[in-house]
């Protein structure tokens, strides 16, 4: 049988031996991070160091955890798990029900289900932290919070010994400045990475069409060192964009042969310095043909005429589908699911949803048609369920509740039947415009009276195919009204 004493000894030998190894400190700790999340079977790890100020924590190392979550925001010591602070193991056991956490709903999109924290320390003073993180509800024991307690001490004494650690003790601005360039990772939400302008149109123009279509990107976030002598850096490449959904850096060129010749070369090298880094050098030209591959963009094959804004990007509801899912399999496990939609919106949202939840499950739908007048709709069944759904547990599963008047009509359908439990799940809540209060148990984004279209939704028959939701533009709504 496995003994949890013998696996944690094995991994904190192999961890001491990584700490202690000839590793440059960042490619150590990130190591330190992953073998910590392996050993204590959870999904990522993270080593932070408190700023000069004491105020936040600063991520150094990682393992398992997007780039969008290391971003999202600075940690506070008070506000992020604070007990850490006085030098204690702490264990959260659901981030969304407790208040310690400080960023529940980055946590969420992650798929974080629960902490354990534990302080780096020296000489009895809190000078960073290491923590663990769970995408199941775990319950954390004594051995888990020795053994994260050991790493803890680890990680400290390798730090201590470190040149980068020296840095970072200088407790002036000017060294925070040059660790940033040292760990090369900003720490800053991208919000704040916005830059007030360009250095060229072509960047604005493709930083509009980014945000058009809701991909998250960075503005020269990062500096890559190029060359040295003596200890300096004589020469750094700084990419104009990240795009962290796609962990892509992007440089603008234009068509001049000879920039893009000296850019090339920069590009060779860095390549050969940093293998992990993908990077792509792009012409306009490019980065259209780029936005196609995912859909997007003037070249994109799907429809987008008439859609004014993109609400939801595809990795966006990628990200949020997958933590209901999980949060679903965790709910009914033991039991036995039966998923119900309602034809024909649902078909993406289910087909991503059932993927993705972990439990043996059956589907079946159900087609409904609308009559009646604007003033006194109603819903009539054109198509029931296939197979019988009495005593078992059923979620209805739904692209969007508008007024409510479809989910209360076929909950009050369904519950007839008998099932032994009846809940829902809803991509989209237009909560605003309710007439009817519906309970709703999973959402995904609640969003405001705008009519949408895309991954499934329709107008007019039109749109399903879209990978992304956008909203339509009122005006062909109207149109539309009046034809
Ligand atoms: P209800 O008003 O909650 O009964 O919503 C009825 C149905 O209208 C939904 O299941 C959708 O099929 C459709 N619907 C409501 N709002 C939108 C929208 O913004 N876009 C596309 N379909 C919608």
């Amino acid at each position: 049988m496995d003994n949890p004493g013998n696996s944690y000894s094995q991994a904190l030998k192999q961890i001491a031996k990584t700490a202690n190894s000839a590793l440059p400190l960042r490619k150590a700790l990130n190591t330190v991070a992953k073998n910590t999340a392996k050993a204590i079977k959870a999904a990522g790890c993270s080593i932070m160091l408190l700023n000069p100020q004491k105020a936040h924590l600063d991520i150094i190392a990682a393992h398992g955890l997007s780039d969008l979550y290391l971003r999202k925001g600075a940690l506070n010591v008070h506000k992020s798990l604070p007990e850490i602070m006085q030098g204690k193991a702490v264990a959260i056991v659901d981030v969304s029900q407790d208040k310690r956490a400080q960023y529940p709903e980055a946590a969420e999109m992650e798929g974080i289900c629960s902490i354990l924290g534990a302080p780096l320390l020296q000489k009895g003073e809190v000078v960073g932290e290491i923590r663990i993180y769970s995408h199941e509800p775990k319950h954390f024991s004594q051995a888990d919070k020795d053994f994260l307690s050991t790493v803890a001490n680890i990680v400290a004494i390798a730090l201590e010994k470190s040149e980068l650690y020296r840095v970072l003790k200088a407790d002036h601005e000017e060294s925070v400045t040059k660790r940033r360039k040292l760990t090369e990772t900003p720490k800053l939400p991208s919000s704040s990475l916005r830059p007030s302008s360009f250095s060229h149109t072509s960047e604005e123009e493709f930083a509009k069409l980014l945000d058009f279509y809701r991909i998250e990107w960075l503005y020269e976030p990062r500096s890559f060192p190029l060359t040295w002598q003596d200890n300096k850096v004589t020469e750094m490449f700084t990419p104009d964009f990240y795009l962290p959904e796609l962990d892509l850096y992007i440089e603008l060129t234009t068509l001049k042969q000879s920039l893009i010749t000296q850019k090339n070369r920069k590009l060779r090298r860095l390549k050969g310095l940093y293998p992990e880094v993908n990077i792509k050098l792009l012409n306009k030209s490019d980065y259209l043909r780029l936005l196609a591959k995912y859909g997007y963009g003037p070249l994109g094959e799907t429809k987008v005429e008439g859609v004014n804004q993109v609400l939801f990007s595809h990795t966006q509801i990628q990200r949020r589908t997958r933590a209901l899912a999980k949060r679903i399999s965790y709910n009914y496990r033991g039991h036995q699911l039966v998923l119900i939609g309602i034809l024909k919106g649902v078909v993406c949202f289910m087909s991503d949803l059932m993927q993705h939840i972990s439990l043996p499950l059956t589907v079946d739908f159900m087609a409904i048609s609308y009559y009646g007048s604007n003033t006194e709709p109603a819903v009539k069944i054109t198509k029931d369920l296939d197979t019988s759904i009495a005593g078992l547990d059923v979620l209805m599963v739904e692209d969007i509740v508008d007024t409510g008047m479809t989910l209360n009509y076929v909950l009050n359908h369904l519950s007839s039947h008998s099932p032994a439990s009846l809940r829902v799940c809803t991509l989209l809540d237009k909560r605003v415009r309710r007439l009817i209060d519906v309970p709703l148990d999973y959402i995904g984004f609640e969003i405001p009276d705008e009519f949408v279209v895309g991954y499934g939704l329709d107008y007019r028959g039109e749109y399903r195919n879209l990978s992304f939701i956008g909203a339509l533009n009122p005006e062909l709504i109207e149109k539309g009204r009046r034809e």
